[in-house]
């Protein structure tokens, strides 16, 4: 079989919002455009904003269940509390995959320090969802300091890549996942060009969140705050021009689609409307928990 090169299908803005108790941020979906990229169902890029001292707002406690929360942090630092009794300060660089499964109460609050000095946020929040065998699953999360994230590079060395799951280039990120997911940063220098092999059975899609890279054998351009969702193929192929003033940075999300109803009330994914009916009783009778502080 000869090599396919991934077209890129279509495109999709990202929109502005607000999340939490009032961060802002950029959602390429969930929105009217696009619900979801199966097995994701939400990609948020928070910030970057800069926080005043005492200005700093994040998301305190609520509820998840049926899914997984994937924390990407760029800059600043953030709490997570939860009700498994947890907590965890994640700094630039770090990542937390976090199965809500049967359910869990968590919060997630911009760090001391940074509440109090005020300073720079930005990052990620992807969430990934759970094929009914898994959701039901212990609540838990996987934590990567920056440092255990590994750094894979393209042939031509000027393409650099974080792997947080799934392989590039011969290098293999640490996170476990429930089904194949790959979850990758790649900043592109002016003049790069590479090909990464992709399992033909995942859905994928480039989020560009800095610069422009040009796509494909057809070289569409993708330009900062666009979603890129890639075509039939066994491999994706990335180039930035050589006079780019700076190098691009986007994610590359893939996975092998769970294929399975989706039923969605704000943080609860399940698959039926009455496992939502369930799952906002449970919460609201508390069987998912509390943070003890
Ligand atoms: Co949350």
């Amino acid at each position: 079989m000869t090599e396919q090169v991934r077209p890129v299908a279509r495109i999709v803005a990202a929109q502005h919002a607000t999340e939490g108790a009032g961060f802002p941020i950029r959602r390429p979906f969930p929105t009217a455009a696009l619900m979801d990229l199966d097995p994701f169902l939400m990609l948020d890029e928070f910030g970057p904003v800069d926080w005043p001292p005492g200005g700093a707002k994040g998301a305190p406690d609520h509820p998840h269940r049926g899914f997984e929360t994937v924390s990407y942090i760029l800059a600043g630092e953030k709490l997570h509390e939860d009700s498994t009794g947890k907590s965890q300060l994640l700094g630039p660089g770090d990542v937390q995959w976090m199965t809500a499964g049967a359910g869990i109460v968590h919060s997630e609050m911009p760090s001391a320090r940074i509440q109090r000095e005020g300073g720079r946020s930005h990052g990620f929040q992807i969430w990934v969802n759970l094929p009914i065998a898994d959701k039901a699953a212990t609540p838990g999360y996987q934590y990567l300091a920056a440092e255990r994230i590994p750094l894979a590079g393209s042939p031509d060395g000027r393409i650099e890549v974080l792997v947080i799951a799934g392989e590039a280039f011969g290098v293999r990120g640490e996170i476990g996942t429930r089904t194949p997911v790959v979850l990758q940063d790649w900043t592109v220098a002016p003049g790069a060009r590479a090909r990464l092999p992709l399992a033909t059975d995942h859905n994928a899609a480039m989020y560009v969140f800095g610069g422009a890279v040009n796509l494909g054998v057809e070289a569409t351009t993708i330009s900062d705050g666009e979603l890129a969702i890639l075509g039939d193929g066994d491999s994706v192929e990335v180039a930035a021009a050589a006079d780019a003033a700076a190098p691009a940075r986007l994610l590359l999300l893939a996975g092998r689609p769970i294929a399975e109803p989706v039923a969605r009330y704000g943080p609860f994914v399940m698959t039926t409307k009455a496992e939502l009916v369930q799952a906002v009783e449970d919460y609201q009778s508390g069987r998912m928990g509390t943070i003890r502080r």
